[in-house]
């Protein structure tokens, strides 16, 4: 709606619009959503093509350049984000010094708040090349941070890094490899955790990247942006759903694995159920990237022979979802979330690292939206203006008068 405020007249006309629902905050370059259309691409090139014949290094060299790199510009991508994989060694006891039972998410933000600390020489916003090497170097730790992340919750003494496992390789790795033991890193996991990283590598104006965009625009440097987006992540309406999937298929499978009979649950809106991982702010139609997760988590759960109970009762649900009315005549459909927690779970991940898991895929797009604006000549700093409804003047009264 649009709301002309008396006591804004020097403004002229003001829009109020919570949530802004129909406030394009910029111009942007980097990823296209035709939401009715169920389309996705990233800087024109369409996800599925993507996420089958790219990777998730590549897509972050194409949203943070614009363009993808020739083989050479992306070896030399690959090898310089894996050369800065390490993390100091008083990164360990930052980590270390947080409880076992701190949320990742926690661990994840203040980590990625205490780099520049650790990396002076990589704030400055407006020089091309120290932009970059803060952008390389965030992707750099990011998957180092949230394994040590994932240990910590555990109590498990963290592992450093080795380069010759690859980027998601040695993620999996510094996650799952039990302290002096082998590992062998699992290569469909290794695919499917790539493809994961890469559907959530951006997806324009979404909250955390909003708030990316907000924090940056006050010239922060990218580290202090992007914390402030991991903040915003960290939040049930906008990271946390897949988690909240997990935990309604865990119901569902607990109570007997009745699909239907929750199905009129949620139509009846018993409770104020709803069914997780359904329907969407911008995709009136399939999430394209859904189609993908479900692809991948059916193939991946059973080459593993992992298969499970709660896959089934996630693709029964859809299946009633799909020849419902309800859904049908509101135009309900999976989105991203709806698969992606089965597989992470089948990697061996805790409800309590999906977010982090998606804070790991979404850097790229933070770093990239971050980039374009400090670029634009049209930025200027965040700054939205406000309807004030509270009291008029009045006079001060002092505390034993009240
Ligand atoms: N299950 C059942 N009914 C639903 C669902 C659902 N998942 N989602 C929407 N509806 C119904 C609403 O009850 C409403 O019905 P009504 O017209 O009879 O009142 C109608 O559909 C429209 O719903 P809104 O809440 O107005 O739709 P909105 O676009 O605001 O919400 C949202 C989108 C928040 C994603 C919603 O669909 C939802 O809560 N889904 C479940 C949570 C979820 O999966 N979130 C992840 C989003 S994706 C991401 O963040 C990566």
């Amino acid at each position: 709606g649009i709301v002309v405020s008396s006591l804004l007249k020097e403004t002229g006309l003001v829009t109020v619009d919570p949530g802004f629902m129909n406030t394009a905050s910029c111009e942007s370059e980097i990823t296209y959503i035709d939401g009715d259309a169920g389309i996705l691409r990233y800087r024109g090139y369409p996800i599925e093509q993507l996420a089958e014949q790219s990777s998730f290094l590549e897509v972050a060299y194409l949203l943070t350049h614009g363009e993808l790199p020739s083989s050479d510009a992306l070896s030399g991508w690959i090898e310089r984000i894996e050369r800065h994989t390490h993390l100091h060694d008083n990164f360990k006891a930052l980590i270390g010094a947080f409880p076992t039972n701190a949320h990742p998410m926690a661990v994840l933000s203040s980590a990625v708040s205490a780099l520049p600390g650790y990396y002076p020489e990589s704030v400055d916003p407006f020089d091309p090349e120290t932009v970059e090497l803060a952008s390389v170097l965030l992707l750099a730790k990011a998957p180092t941070i949230a394994a040590y992340a994932h240990r910590r919750a555990l109590g498990q003494e963290m592992i450093g890094p080795d380069r010759g496992k690859g980027y998601v390789g040695d993620f999996l790795r510094m996650a799952f490899q039990p302290n002096g033991t082998p590992y062998e890193v699992d290569p469909v996991m290794v695919k499917a955790l790539d493809v994961l990283l890469l559907l959530h590598a951006d997806h324009e104006q979404n909250c955390s990247t909003s708030t990316v965009r907000i924090v940056g625009s006050s010239h922060a440097n990218l580290y202090a942006s992007v914390s402030a987006g991991i903040n915003a992540l960290s939040g049930p309406l906008h990271g946390g759903a897949n988690e909240a999937v997990l935990q309604m298929l865990t119901q569902i499978q607990a109570s007997g694995g009745d699909a239907t009979e929750f199905m009129t649950k949620v139509k009846n809106k018993e409770d104020g159920v709803r069914l997780m991982g359904f329907g969407h702010r911008v995709y009136k139609n399939y999430d394209p990237r859904a189609a993908i997760v479900k692809k991948a988590a059916d193939e991946v759960l059973s080459k593993l022979g992992k298969r499970d109970e709660m896959l089934d009762i996630a693709m029964r649900l859809e299946e009633i979802a799909l020849n419902d009315e309800y859904f049908i005549e509101r135009k309900l459909y999976p989105n991203v979330d709806f698969y992606t927690g089965l597989l992470y779970k089948a990697m061996g991940f805790s409800t309590s690292m999906f977010t982090p898991l998606f804070a790991v895929g979404r850097m790229p797009g933070w770093i990239a939206q971050w980039r374009e604006m400090m670029q634009d000549p049209a930025t200027k700093i965040g700054r939205p203006r406000q309807i004030y409804t509270g009291p008029t003047s009045r006079d001060y009264v002092a505390a034993e008068q009240r």
